[in-house]
């Protein structure tokens, strides 16, 4: 059987070529790719697909060259671009051989064949026209299985339309798991006929706390992006003014559907039994004491077959092996004073509310497996006694030995860790690269049976403070690319990957020009938050990306399109305060980054001649304080010597320290400061304040520059870790004008 597409398009006007050396920025980089010689014209194609099987992706290629070939229903001059299977080939895996006249798919399944597909629309140029592809050979497969994405639909609504278009993008580098968080406090988003109210009362709200915020930060930050969707607000039968929106479950067929054309299969999250807020909103019998609550009664059989209920239409909608039961940051507290609760856990010889709450995942985790399914879980489950058939997923980053325990038992596991797969967190260049360098099966002392149950990686992008698309493209693009090319590459040297990355991330930044993507750029360089200049400094900031450019203001507003473009060296000659920012080819603003010139002013040496190398470090207990000037209040556990300001070994509880000395200018000069930390931190030099990193956060580094005199200043650093799950800090001192120059301490 052949089956041949109607034709689609006009043929366009322009036509591009794309030479061998440009299949080298294919992204995620293919296992092996053979030059040929000569190229494929794709003006007219067909597409030859003998397999039935194989049609959503025969459907899928022709969307994908919409634009710029014309797919024709018969042969004659057009290029026929055929679609197989081969069972000789593993799973994911594919062949792509383009010869002149012709061009062969062939998967070792339906993913595979997507994926080669995928490797064909990247050796498309960017722009629209019509066009030619080199001949080559690639043969292809990828290190990890599950290469996934996961997307908050409950703290904010995402359209059909939207979520297409993310999976459009995901598809693109090969990400085949889209991890769908339907539910949560802030929103129902999926319909469940048995209980309509779930929808009817609980998709809508009047602007939460997050709404809030985002409509804040929009107005500070000048930036429409971070604004709170008008489309999805309506004016409610009350007459109020609400947020929000839900899935019919005819169109999460219709996504479902969409997503498996192109090689995506969905994993739907209804997460029980915290984050239930709405769902006791709506229906307050679920939980303990009949009222709203974050936490489901898991001692009530009516709240446990509720939950059936639910997960029996989520799993007739959702074909995927795979469901979602959630399972973290469970609120027990009212299971404790909970009269059904506690008689569960008597009637069933459960000593604690921990072991109550798996007891509950394994009554799932075994209706699960009745209808054929997987469970898979956030990290707190585990412990709680699964089968080898559940999936721990990992993300609690600061919660170490996950992966190490649950392969151990047999189970299989899912990275998505805090530390750098989160993906609603800050992103910059260095993010970028930590999630290059993260491979989860080179993780030390795992066995060969153990990385094997390591399914693969996955990007969360929890959406409280994501409210539009641009702002979703913004968060996750093009962090998503590097998550792509490390779960498919098999190579493992770490700084390899990461050189190919940047070498290949303009033309992918070229590619989401052409789709109109509002990805981050890469961050602006060379410039310090504070820079001291003796008679005339120079700003010279820099960026990654020939095609973006960078323009400043110097009175305080937020630059636009019109402002000056920085094209080389900017003189500065008095005192001035410059906001900068970087513009997309399309002209839209990423980042913004200020930069404060000031005359030096030189800090004189002190009259002091300190005897013993190193700062000393006064550790003290961490009483939980959010603040630096909390610390002292923490009884002193001991006087430690450190020979820079870095955290001694010793410390590995308690991160809450104060570093005192002196620091040795060795010349006059200027000296720039770096301070990184989780949580605060601040720098003291000679009495002045000079780095404020204070408060709860998570890595922030800050910069500042002293003028110091040659010889002995006073410095003092303090830290803390707010919640002491592992202290992050790094501190740097660079003399601008002789980087050789060293620093050294003593006390
Ligand atoms: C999570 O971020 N609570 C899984
Ligand atoms: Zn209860």
């Amino acid at each position: 059987m052949t089956m041949r597409l109607p034709a689609l398009l006009l043929a366009a006007v322009l036509c591009l070529v794309v030479h061998a050396h440009e299949a080298a920025t294919i992204v995620p980089t293919p296992v092996q790719l053979i030059e040929g010689t000569g190229t494929c014209k794709l003006d007219t194609v067909t597409v030859d697909c003998r397999d039935a099987a194989l049609l959503p992706a025969a459907q899928y290629l022709a969307q994908s060259l919409a634009g710029r070939a014309t797919v024709a229903a018969t042969g004659g001059r057009a290029t026929p671009v055929k679609l197989a299977l081969d069972t000789t080939l593993e799973a994911s895996q594919y062949r792509l051989d383009i010869a002149p006249g012709h061009i062969d798919i062939t998967g070792g399944d339906y993913s595979g064949v997507a994926c080669g597909i995928a490797t064909l629309r990247q050796l498309l140029p960017a722009a629209s026209g019509s066009i030619e592809v080199p001949c080559l050979r690639i043969t292809d497969k990828p290190r990890y299985s599950w290469r996934g994405l996961l997307l908050d639909s409950s703290r904010h609504f995402w359209s059909v339309d939207e979520v297409k278009r993310l999976l459009d993008l995901m598809a693109c580098y090969k990400l085949n798991r889209l991890h769908w968080h339907l539910v949560d406090d802030e929103g129902w988003r999926i319909e469940i006929k048995r209980y309509p109210q779930l929808t009817g009362q609980g998709a809508f709200r009047p602007f939460d706390s997050h709404d809030l915020g985002c409509e804040e930060r929009a107005a500070r930050e000048h930036n429409a992006d971070l604004r709170v969707d008008r489309a999805k607000m309506k004016v409610d039968e009350h007459g109020d003014s609400v947020y929000g929106g839900y899935y019919t479950q005819r169109q999460l067929r219709d996504v479902v559907a969409y997503a498996r054309e192109r090689g995506i299969e969905i994993m739907p999250e209804v997460d029980f039994p915290g984050h239930s807020r709405m769902a006791t909103t709506v229906l307050p019998w679920l939980s303990c004491q009949g009222e709203p609550s974050s936490t489901l009664c898991v001692g009530s059989d009516s709240t446990l077959q509720f939950c059936k209920n639910v997960y029996d239409e989520v799993i007739d909608i959702f074909p995927f092996a795979y469901v979602h039961m959630g399972g973290d940051e469970v609120d027990k507290r009212n299971w404790q004073s909970c009269p059904r609760c506690r008689q569960r856990m008597r009637q069933c010889g459960i000593a604690s509310i921990e072991g109550l709450q798996g007891w509950f995942v394994r009554q799932l985790e075994a209706y699960f497996n009745a209808k054929g399914r997987h469970l898979v879980g956030w990290d707190e489950i585990a412990d709680d006694g699964l089968g080898t058939g559940s999936v721990v997923q990992w993300w609690r980053g600061w919660n170490k030995g996950v992966v190490e325990r649950a392969t151990v038992q047999g189970k299989q596991v899912i990275c998505s860790p805090t530390t750098c797969l989160y993906f609603d967190y800050g992103q910059d260049d260095g993010t970028i690269d930590e999630i290059l360098r993260y491979d989860p099966r080179s993780t030390a002392g795992l066995s060969a049976g153990q990385q094997q149950l390591i399914l693969g990686m996955q990007g969360n992008t929890w959406c409280e403070w994501i409210a539009t698309e641009a702002r979703l493209q913004y968060q996750v693009m093009p962090r998503m690319i590097a998550l792509a090319e490390r779960a498919w590459t098999s190579d493992t040297c770490r700084e390899r990957v990461v050189a190919r990355f940047h070498e290949k991330l303009p033309a992918q930044l070229e590619r989401l020009d052409a789709l109109h993507v509002r990805y981050k750029l890469p961050d602006i360089t060379g410039v310090s938050e504070h820079t001291l200049y003796n008679g005339h400094g120079v700003l010279w900031p820099a960026i990654a990306y020939g095609k973006a450019t960078l323009r400043y203001t110097t009175d305080g507003t937020v630059p636009t399109s019109q402002s000056p473009a920085i094209t080389g060296p900017v003189e500065v000659s008095r005192d001035t305060h410059f906001t900068i920012a970087s513009f997309r080819p399309d002209g839209s603003r990423s980042d913004m980054v200020t930069a404060t010139y000031a005359q030096a002013r030189y800090m004189p040496a002190l009259d002091v001649s300190p005897m013993t190398d190193g700062l000393l470090v006064e550790w003290h207990r961490n009483t939980g304080g959010d603040h630096c000037s909390d610390i002292a209040q923490g009884a002193l556990i001991a006087r430690l010597v450190s020979p820079a300001v870095q955290l001694p070994p010793a410390i590995d509880h308690d991160y809450s320290v104060i570093f005192k000395g002196y620091l040795y200018a060795p010349a006059d000069g200027i000296y720039e400061f770096a301070l990184g930390s989780d949580d605060g931190s601040q720098w003291l030099i000679d009495g002045t304040l000079l780095i404020d990193n204070d408060g709860p956060h998570s890595t922030v580094v800050r910069r500042n520059q002293a003028a110091l005199r040659q010889g002995w200043h006073a410095t003092e650093v303090h830290y803390f870790d707010y919640n002491d799950n592992g202290g992050t800090l790094h501190a740097t001192v660079r003399c601008v004008d002789n980087p050789a120059l060293q620093v050294t301490y003593k006390h």
